[in-house]
């Protein structure tokens, strides 16, 4: 704003700062003549150097045709000359010019501002950012006193404008906020994109063998979806149409191998190397191999275990507690002069990286049938009509099946025909009676004469059936050595 001071009227408002300021001072020329142009010059000299605006009026006439200089004069004092050409009429003649002084002082620009609420004028509805770069949101608005904007998800606030590290977790919808007596607020959506990693090849089925069918799967994380490209020891391989998964359809000396997977987006790259290899489960070879076995004692016996798998496997044995050989391969196990101890179970376990299988043998103890014994269950000799018992007691392994040479076939046997009943002995059960026990490893025989005498008693008192059944269930015992 201007102020506009018109010098004798300051004189009486500010007298004091106003008792030191100079008036101006009109000149003229020298001689001044009708019809020519003349100068009028207005001079203002002070030794403040203030910003003067002079005007020189005939009248209620402004000169108009001007031009102003200001300057430094002498030392400490500076001027202003307005001088103003006019052409001169006789109506000039003995006429008042007269000059007025204007300061001219001015404050600095201030600005005048309304309250006004928030209202969020450049904010974008999306931002994309990457991963591990510097962003900020910009969302700017407009009102008085000048909002604060943030912007919030959860726990997480940020500042517009402010740049902070970016993380994938901040994906998500923000609510701006732009906040001074009112508020304003808009959801902005935040994606933030990142280039591929933690590539994995899996290859399926994890057991492979030559002629087998094996995919191999990519996959790594990355925003936006990586696009998949492989690098492979044989082309003689299939791709999915996204290049993730790779198929061998029969797999040969050719496909084994590294195999680089570069899952890749526009933010950058990454690969991984798969080694494909042979990778079959160990399996014990069950040819000429009996799950149990019998042998004789004093015989040699020979284990042993053929096993494949990719890796080879390791072999290991477990067996009884006795002294065993076995070869430095482990592919054989010897016995020396089998004896009791040896008896058990023998396991072959064979295991690589892709499982483990055993096989067990169980060994006998093969023993030649022996007969010890023929007892007899009454005090002999026996007498006509009574009942008689025969056992025959061997020892065999395994177990000897029994058979008989008799006097008369008038007997009855036990159901393994190791004893046999002869109820009411006559004469003609008289007679050697033989048993015979055999196995597969042989045979014994015994015999035992049976004679039958004339009761002199008058028979003896009846045996209840009981008792006979009794008989039958003790003598069913069986002696079986193993
Ligand atoms: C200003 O005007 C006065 C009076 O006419 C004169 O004496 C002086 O030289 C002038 N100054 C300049 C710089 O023109
Ligand atoms: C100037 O004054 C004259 C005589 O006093 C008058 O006739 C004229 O209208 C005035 N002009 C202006 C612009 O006021
Ligand atoms: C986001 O991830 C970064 C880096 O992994 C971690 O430092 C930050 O605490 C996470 N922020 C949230 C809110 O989970
Ligand atoms: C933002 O919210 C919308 C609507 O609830 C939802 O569909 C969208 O997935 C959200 N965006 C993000 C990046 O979470
Ligand atoms: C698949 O991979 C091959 C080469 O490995 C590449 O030329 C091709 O463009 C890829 N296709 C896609 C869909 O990525
Ligand atoms: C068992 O092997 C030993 C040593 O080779 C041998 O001396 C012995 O005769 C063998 N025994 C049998 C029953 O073959
Ligand atoms: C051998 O293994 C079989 C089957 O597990 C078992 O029945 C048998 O008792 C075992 N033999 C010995 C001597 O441990
Ligand atoms: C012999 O056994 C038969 C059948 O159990 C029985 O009836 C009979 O009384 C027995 N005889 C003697 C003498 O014990």
């Amino acid at each position: 704003m201007k102020l506009h001071l018109l010098l004798p009227v300051l004189t009486s408002l500010f007298s004091s700062l106003l008792a030191t300021l100079p008036i101006p001072e009109l000149h003229f020329e020298e001689k001044i003549f009708e019809d020519d142009n003349t100068d009028i010059t207005c001079s203002f000299r002070y030794t403040e150097n203030v910003e003067v605006n002079l005007e020189i009026t005939q009248g209620n006439i402004t000169l108009k045709d001007c031009n102003q200089k200001r300057g430094t004069q002498t030392n400490n004092v500076f001027y202003t000359n307005r001088t103003c050409t006019v052409e001169v009429t006789m109506e000039m003649d003995n006429t008042d010019f007269l000059c007025d002084a204007y300061f001219k002082t001015e404050s600095e620009p201030k600005k005048m501002y309304v309250q006004r609420e928030p209202t969020i004028t450049d904010c974008p509805n999306k931002l994309v950012w990457v991963e591990g770069e510097e962003n900020s949101f910009h969302c700017k608005a407009t009102g008085y006193p000048v909002p604060t904007v943030t912007c919030k998800k959860d726990q997480a606030i940020y500042q517009e404008g402010t740049k902070h590290k970016t993380w994938r977790n901040m994906t998500g919808n923000y609510t701006c906020k732009a906040i001074n007596f009112d508020s304003d607020s808009k959801i902005v959506e935040v994606f933030v994109q990142y280039k591929p990693e933690a590539v994995e090849v899996k290859v399926s089925p994890p057991l492979h063998n030559e002629g087998d069918m094996v995919t191999m799967t990519c996959k790594a994380s990355g925003d936006p979806t990586p696009t998949y490209t492989w690098t492979t020891p044989s082309s003689n391989v299939q791709f999915s149409a996204d290049n993730t998964t790779l198929t061998i359809e029969k797999m040969e000396k050719s496909h084994l191998g590294k195999y680089k997977c570069t899952a890749k987006n526009q933010h950058g790259s990454h690969s991984l190397e798969k080694e494909l290899g042979l990778a079959v489960q160990p399996k014990i070879s069950d040819k000429n191999v009996k799950p149990s076995m019998e042998v004789l004692e004093g015989e040699n016996v020979t284990l042993s275990c053929e096993a494949t798998g990719v890796p080879p496997p390791d072999l290991s044995w477990s067996y009884p507690k006795v002294e065993v050989n076995l070869s430095p391969d482990k592919r054989t196990l010897k016995i020396w002069s089998f004896k009791k101890d040896h008896v058990g179970n023998y396991s072959c376990t064979a295991r690589n990286d892709h499982g483990s299988v055993t096989r067990t043998q169980e060994i006998k103890l093969a023993v030649k049938p022996k007969v010890l014994t023929i007892t007899m269950k009454q005090s002999a000799p026996l007498l006509k009509n009574e009942n008689l018992t025969l056992t025959c007691v061997a020892q065999g392994a395994p177990r000897p099946s029994y058979s008989w040479q008799l006097p008369t076939p008038d007997v009855l046997f036990s159901p393994d025909k190791s004893t046999i009943y002869i109820l009411g002995a006559q004469k003609a059960h008289a007679g050697d009676y033989s048993c015979t026990a055999e196995n597969k490893y042989g045979r014994d025989s015994m015999t035992r004469r049976i004679t039958v005498t004339e009761s002199n008693r008058g028979g003896r008192t009846e045996t209840s059936v009981t008792t006979i059944l009794t008989l039958l269930i003790s003598t069913s015992l069986m002696i079986y050595l193993s």
